[in-house]
This record gives C-alpha cells, structure tokens and sequence, in this order.
C-alpha cells in the first residue's frame, strides 16, 4: 500500500530542461514511476526521448526558451493537448553566469533571474491557474541548491535566484496547500552536468569541494530520482514547503 503511493501512472509531468543533466534523470525517474512527460526547453530533447519511450511512456517536446516568460501563458495548453492532463510541474530549466561581483553585469542578473526565478514563478502560476480551474491537485517540484542556503562565489544572481526560489516555494505551498496543490523543492548540492563543469576543470576548486562532500564524490543525475518521484507522488500529499537537500551530506557538514 504504501509502495502505490509513489505510483505516477497515469499522471503526466512536465519537466522543463529535461534534454539533458538534471532535468533528464527526473525525466527518467518519473517515467520509470509510471508518468508520460512533456519536456518543455529550447534544445531538442535528445535522448530523453527514446529512453522515455524504451520505458513504455509517452512523450512530447515542446520548444520554448525559458529566458523571457513570452511561452508561458501556452505551455500548459500545449500539453494537455498533447498528453490529455497535466498533473506534475518541474521547475528545473536554470543557467549560471560567473563573474566577480565588482564586475558583474546587468547581462549577467537578468539572464539568470529570468529563466531561474521570473519564468519558474509564471510557469508555477500557469499550473497552478489550470490546476483550480480543473478543481484538480497538482505537484510542483522545483530545483533549488545549495545557494538557496549559502552564499557561494563569484555567482551573484545565481545566489538570488536560488534564494528566491527558496522563497517562492514557501509562499506558494503557503497560497496553494489547501488546494490540494504541493509545492516542494529539491535542493541538489555538487552533481557533475555542464552548469558545474567549470569548477570541474578548476583542480583547486575540484578537490576543496570533494573534500567537503561527506558522501566523498560528485552526485550524479539518478542520484535525485528518489527525492523527484517521492515530491511528484502521492507519498508527499501532506508535504508543504519543504525543501529536500539531496547533497551527499554538504549541508552536515
Ligand atoms: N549541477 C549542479 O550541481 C546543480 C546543483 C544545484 C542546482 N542545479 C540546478 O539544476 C537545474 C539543472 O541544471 P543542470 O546541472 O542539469 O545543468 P545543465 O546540464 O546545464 O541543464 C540546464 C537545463 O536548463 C535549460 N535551460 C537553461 N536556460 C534555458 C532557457 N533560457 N530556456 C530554456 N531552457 C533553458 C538547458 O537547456 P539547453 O540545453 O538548451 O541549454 C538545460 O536543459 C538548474 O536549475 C540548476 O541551477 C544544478
């Protein structure tokens, strides 16, 4: 009984940036629960499509770039249209801009406040608004980090963005719980996909943050698909609010 409750079948999700990284292995953990999934991004989706596919599950692309919330107010539309319902939000489209904060541009915050925060915040809206309007729950999971809680470096908008996201995902669950509606968030810490390969390819950077990784490696996409089928499932019905660390042990430490 309570292994059903993390059964998504029948359910679809929308996961945006599911082309690649994060965004693929929720992807693939949801549908491997059960859930079709709409990828919502600007590139193609890659792999995720036939992997999806090979698990049994339908899929749909649909290409919008997240960097201005003008695909919005459609997204929604396009894919109960194309897969029949709607039930699961993941917000994990995100970009990072590195530069020292006396050098930082007003390029570099708008481009990543955009997509990482403005658009996760109308997406979330454009749920929700469909979600009442069907007199339907939903689930929205968002993606967070460990910049939600710290301050990190050389990443000013980033830091806010994540920040805010923290924030969002709070006042959200505060607005929605009642409606049936979860909003939760993951906060992975140090997982290896192109947003961190820049400090990857820094050997200092490399190993002063290995050693700080209780678990003693770099996460990996599947590393999430627990913490990503728990917050989309039923077994999270009384979760509100709640941001879940999936880290390798960071935030101990
Ligand atoms: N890797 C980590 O250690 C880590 C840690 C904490 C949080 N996160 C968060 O996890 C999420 C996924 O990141 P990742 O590590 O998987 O990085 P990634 O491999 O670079 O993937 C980022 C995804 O977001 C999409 N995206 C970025 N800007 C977009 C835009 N303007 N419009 C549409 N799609 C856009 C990318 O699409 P394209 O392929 O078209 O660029 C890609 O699908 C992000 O929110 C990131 O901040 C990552």
């Amino acid at each position: 009984m309570t292994l059903q409750s993390f059964d998504l079948t029948g359910k679809v999700a929308l996961v945006t940036g599911a082309n690649t990284g994060l965004g693929q292995g929720i992807a693939l953990a949801l549908a491997e629960a059960g859930a079709d999934i709409a990828a919502v991004g600007r590139s193609a989706p890659g792999q995720t499509q036939a992997r999806v596919e090979a698990l049994g599950r339908r899929f749909a692309f649909v290409e919008a770039a997240l960097d201005t919330i003008a695909p919005v107010a459609d997204i929604v539309a396009q894919v109960v249209a194309r897969l029949g319902r709607f039930d699961i939000l993941v917000n994990n489209a995100g970009t990072i801009r590195r530069n020292d904060a006396l050098d930082f541009t007003e390029d570099d915050w708008d481009a990543v406040i955009g997509v990482n925060l403005k658009t996760l915040f109308f997406l979330s809206q454009a749920a929700g608004r469909h979600w009442v309007a069907q007199g339907q729950g939903g689930k929205i999971v968002n993606i967070a980090s460990m910049l939600s809680f710290q301050g990190g470096i050389r990443v000013a908008s980033y830091t806010a963005s994540k920040s805010g996201v923290l924030g969002l995902t709070r006042l959200l669950a505060n607005e929605w719980a009642a409606r049936g509606i979860n909003v939760n968030a993951i906060a992975p810490g140090y997982f290896a996909t192109s947003n961190t390969e820049a400090l990857r390819q820094d050997a200092d950077r490399n190993r002063a943050i290995l050693e700080r990784i209780p678990a003693g490696r770099w996460g990996v996409p599947a590393d999430l698909a627990g913490a990503a089928v728990f917050l989309s499932s039923a077994a999270s019905d009384y979760v509100h609010g709640a941001v879940l660390p999936v880290d390798g042990g960071w935030l101990a430490r």
